[in-house]
């Protein structure tokens, strides 16, 4: 993360370079007004990219304002991508407005950057104002930066809208502080307009009413949602000259049908045809698509559909961008479109709109979203057209893209998100030391919706706003989330699948454990006596109890009505009845009479680490048991990771998934959010994120890509838990602080981690073990998964922290730390240490040849 903030390229890149490198083949785009501001700020300057940004103070742009200041933010968030334009900002604290210049005549983006922090000594969090237009156009209104930011987990946001040309030849931006709340202000840190081309000539015809269409050429548009269909995250350098993000489809797909991805071969050329300008959407978004599967019955018995969050009382535009990349004739793939339920297109076949293969096209539908219970959501579903007898029952789809229209009064703004729910739940999670970490699947649901959501936001998608649900009885509560919604996870690794089915899945399940009868487990846990209740989650509950005279065991007992449930209980069983490991909870069985799903573990006598860290009445662990624990699990990771058939990636690595038997042996539990992993020619995984507020991989709710090392970056938060005893995320601590990961690094680059260290262990670490062990916990955090080290690695280096710390203890000097790794029979874990297959960077161990014996690229 450091890196991206000084790779702040020298201004000589300049704004037309880049306009030209942006514009790619045929129709190339220049606009003839492209003003980036960077507010606040007194001289200009280049981000990240090398984007030149203006300062507001000097630049042509009027700013008339009785109250205005510019300022500093007091905290550098690592997650920003660029110091320009968020570091500064401009206050306003009474109404304030900017004037641009503008081509009368064309459509602008209006993009509008912020991050809330503290300024000039204001809290961010008493910041709700407007924002408005000269044309009459309410952007935002009571909005709260820091709210919205919050919620979504993301240290900033961008706003993207899409004006009608400014008639007076100006655009104006009035930032106006709520009178709501005393002591409010406003703030931006950047700004902005850039003409576009009119895309939104066509009217787009209104589902549900063959004959009506809505006419967007006279709206304002707010971007709520921008996919790559089928493909991958394309940043605005890659866009076809309009400097748009393209995200990748898969969090929105309904269920377990997501159809299979294909993109055109590279000899394949994508013809724009005429009339159609490829600033459309870019070619890379055309290349590749995504379709229902080979299977035509499989196919006939589903909806390949998407799901999104949206505001309640607006218009949106559907729009779906098509290109035949397989079939070369007409009515060979038919297909109908349903928006909201309702058929968008009957019979849609994409040859039969270009007569020709690789060719793009797209379509424009409009829905209006009512406010009534659940319709808070737009659903597009893709289904073949049997009546017409296609060659193939399939689908396909390219792109998509949905924007909210103004409403009748010229407003675009919906309500700010309710984070205080989220964060309640998330902290809520903590406390539910659970046995088996169920509850937190639901939350860590939910953060992953929130980070894919904040990351659309982040570059310029705007969507959603949902209210809150009422928490409690319904068990996806968090899902006033945006991106969620009714989609659940899905494990099973088939891609071509129809949605998947509680009960045809489970008749399977018996065959893969032990399988035991309802009477039993009702006995085993007294008729599910509350006072056995060892973890409550989102999943239901889990109980202590004991089958065969005596075996005590951890009984995990499945809502019902959760059909999230029944994926992530198929899951565990598939995972875990194939997995034997020292350092992995082991299922006995399960039993699935009576609607029922329920799981039966070994039993955890210590419960989970985190209960063992803080928050706790239970004696604290010392630093060398810390360190075998952490051992274990990372030998469970590692496992997991090589030593299966196939790379297995937990998802979900936490101190409440981490448990401690009677002889305390770390074991890694909770697979139902376990994927299985790359296979050989594919280096990740492109899911739905998915995993635990303030232990999610950066890198994963940014791309939607997982790899195993989504796991290590995960597994760096527990080990400065671990360190330091406090939860990965605590909100109510000062901003800087609360994101346990952010801060450890923070602490660690000042040289001051000593300080944040577990009061508790005080003394107690030698220095060497803790420069090892944080060295170790600081790589697992960075920012890009390549960068980080394997879970070998991470394994290895925790064991010479170990070996660091028995000398420490023991009073010998370093040095014979290496010749004691080397002696054959050594410790107990040293006789089992497995090394992963590249070494780290400590020269003095890379020059040992005793360690190539350790190394073993398989674990065990
Ligand atoms: C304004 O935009 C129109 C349409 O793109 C273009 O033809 C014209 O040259 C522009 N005017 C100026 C002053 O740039
Ligand atoms: C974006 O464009 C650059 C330069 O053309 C290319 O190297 C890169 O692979 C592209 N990225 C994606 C995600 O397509
Ligand atoms: C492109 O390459 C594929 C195989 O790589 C070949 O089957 C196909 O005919 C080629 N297409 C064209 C248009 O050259
Ligand atoms: C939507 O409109 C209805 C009727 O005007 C109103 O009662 C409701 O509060 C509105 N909902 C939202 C979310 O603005
Ligand atoms: C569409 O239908 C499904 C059930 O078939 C329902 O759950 C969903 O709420 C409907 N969506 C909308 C937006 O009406
Ligand atoms: C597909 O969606 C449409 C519209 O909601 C619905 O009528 C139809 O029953 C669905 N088909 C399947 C197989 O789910
Ligand atoms: C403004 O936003 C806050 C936070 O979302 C909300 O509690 C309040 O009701 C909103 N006020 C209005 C007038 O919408």
């Amino acid at each position: 993360m450091t890196s991206r903030r000084n790779r702040l390229l020298p201004s000589l890149i300049s704004v037309a370079l880049l306009v030209s490198l942006f514009a790619s083949s045929n129709a190339a785009f220049v606009p003839s007004d492209l003003i980036l501001l960077t507010c606040g700020s007194s001289s200009d300057e280049a981000d990240a990219d090398g984007r030149k940004w203006l300062a507001d103070s000097t630049s042509k742009t009027s700013l008339s304002a009785k109250d205005s200041a510019p300022a500093t933010a007091m905290f550098q968030d690592p997650a920003l991508p660029s110091a320009v334009p968020y570091m500064s900002a401009r206050i306003f604290t009474s109404e304030s407005t900017y004037k641009f210049p503008v081509n009368q005549t064309e459509r602008h983006w209006v993009r509008l950057h912020f991050y809330p922090s503290t300024y000039n000594g204001l809290l961010p969090e008493n910041s709700y104002f407007s924002v408005s237009t000269s044309g009459g156009i309410t952007l935002l209104k009571n909005f709260s930066a820091y709210i919205t930011t919050k919620a979504l987990t993301q240290a900033y946001i961008v706003k993207e809208f899409s004006l009608l040309p400014a008639s007076d030849g100006s655009i104006s931006l009035t930032f106006k502080p709520s009178e709501e709340y005393k002591d409010s202000f406003a703030f931006v840190n950047g700004i902005e307009i850039i003409s576009m081309p009119d895309i939104y000539s066509e009217p787009a015809q209104l589902v549900g009413f063959a004959t009506q269409s809505v006419d967007v050429s006279n709206s304002a548009l707010l971007t709520m949602y921008r996919l790559n269909v089928g493909g991958q995250y394309l940043p605005p350098i890659n866009d076809s000259g309009l400097s748009r993000t393209w995200y990748d489809d898969t969090p929105y797909i309904y269920g377990a049908g997501f159809g299979i991805t294909f993109s055109a071969d590279d000899n394949v050329t994508i013809q724009y045809p005429d009339g159609t300008p490829d600033y459309v959407a870019p070619i890379d978004v055309y290349r590749t698509a995504r379709s229902m599967g080979p299977d035509p019955k499989v196919n006939m018995n589903y909806n390949l559909t998407w799901i999104f969050e949206v505001d309640a009382n607006f218009t949106y535009v559907v729009r779906l961008h098509f290109c035949e990349l397989q079939m070369t004739k007409i009515n060979q793939r038919v297909f109908d479109i349903f928006v909201n339920n309702q058929t968008a297109q009957a019979q849609a076949d994409v040859i039969g709109w270009t007569s020709e293969k690789d060719m793009p096209v797209y379509k424009d539908y409009a829905v209006y979203v009512n406010d009534g219970p659940g319709d808070e959501q737009i659903w597009v579903a893709l289904h073949p057209s049997v009546s017409v007898k296609p060659e193939y029952y399939d689908s396909i789809l390219n792109g998509m893209e949905i924007f909210k229209l103004s409403d009748t009064t010229g407003n675009l703004a919906g309500p700010n998100p309710q984070p205080s729910l989220m964060l309640e739940e998330a902290e809520m999670q903590r406390t539910f030391a659970s046995e088996s970490g169920s509850k937190v699947h639901v939350i860590g649901t939910a953060a992953g919706g929130v980070a894919v959501a904040s990351v659309l936001f982040a570059i310029g998608l705007v969507m959603y706003q949902r209210k809150r649900r009422v928490m409690g009885n319904d068990s996806s509560a968090s899902g006033w989330l945006p991106i969620y919604g009714n989609s659940h996870t899905t494990t099973s690794s088939s891609t071509i699948s129809g949605r998947s089915c509680g009960s045809s899945h489970l008749s399977n399940l018996a065959a893969m454990c032990r399988h035991f009868s309802f009477a039993e487990i009702k006995k085993a846990t007294k008729s599910f006596d509350e006072s056995l209740v060892i973890g409550v989650g989102g999943f239901g509950k889990v109980y202590k109890g004991v089958v065969d005279e005596g075996t005590k065991v951890a009984i995990k007992r499945s809502n019902p009505s959760s059909e999230q449930g029944v994926n992530e209980f198929q899951t565990e069983i598939e995972m875990l009845s194939k997995l034997r490991h020292k350092h992995l909870v082991s299922l006995i069985g399960c039993c699935e009479e009576n609607g029922e799903m329920i799981l039966v573990y070994d039993y955890m006598a210590h419960g989970t680490l985190r209960e063992h860290l803080y928050k706790t009445n239970k004696p604290p662990l010392s630093w060398k048991q810390r360190l075998e624990i952490c051992i274990g699990a990372a030998r469970g990771l590692h496992y997991l990771h090589t030593g299966a058939k196939y790379t297995i990636i937990h998802r979900d690595v936490k101190t409440t998934n981490i448990l401690v038997d009677e002889n305390w042996v770390a074991k890694v539990s909770d697979f139902g959010l376990s994927k299985t992993g790359p296979t050989m020619n594919q280096s990740h995984v492109s899911t739905m994120v998915k995993g635990s507020f303030g232990y999610l991989d950066p890198e994963y709710f940014r791309r939607q890509q997982l790899t195993d090392k989504s796991d290590v970056y995960s597994f760096g938060v527990v080990l400065f838990e671990v360190l330091c005893a406090r939860p990965a995320l605590s909100p109510n601590l000062p901003r800087e602080q609360v994101s346990l990961a952010d801060w450890a690094l923070h602490c660690q680059k000042k040289g001051v981690l000593q300080d944040i260290v577990d009061p508790l262990l005080e003394g107690k670490i030698g220095p060497e073990c803790l420069k090892k062990f944080a060295e170790t916990a600081q790589k697992c955090l960075l920012d890009h998964g390549v960068d980080r080290p394997s879970m070998g690695d991470v394994l290895w280096n925790l064991e010479f922290a170990l070996q660091l710390q028995e000398n420490f203890e023991s009073g010998k000097p370093v040095a014979d730390v290496i010749t004691e790794r080397a002696a054959p029979a050594g410790t107990d874990h040293l006789a089992e240490s497995v090394a992963g297959s590249e070494m780290s960077e400590d020269s003095e161990l890379n020059n040992s040849a005793v360690f190539s014996q350790l190394i073993n690229p398989v674990g065990r």
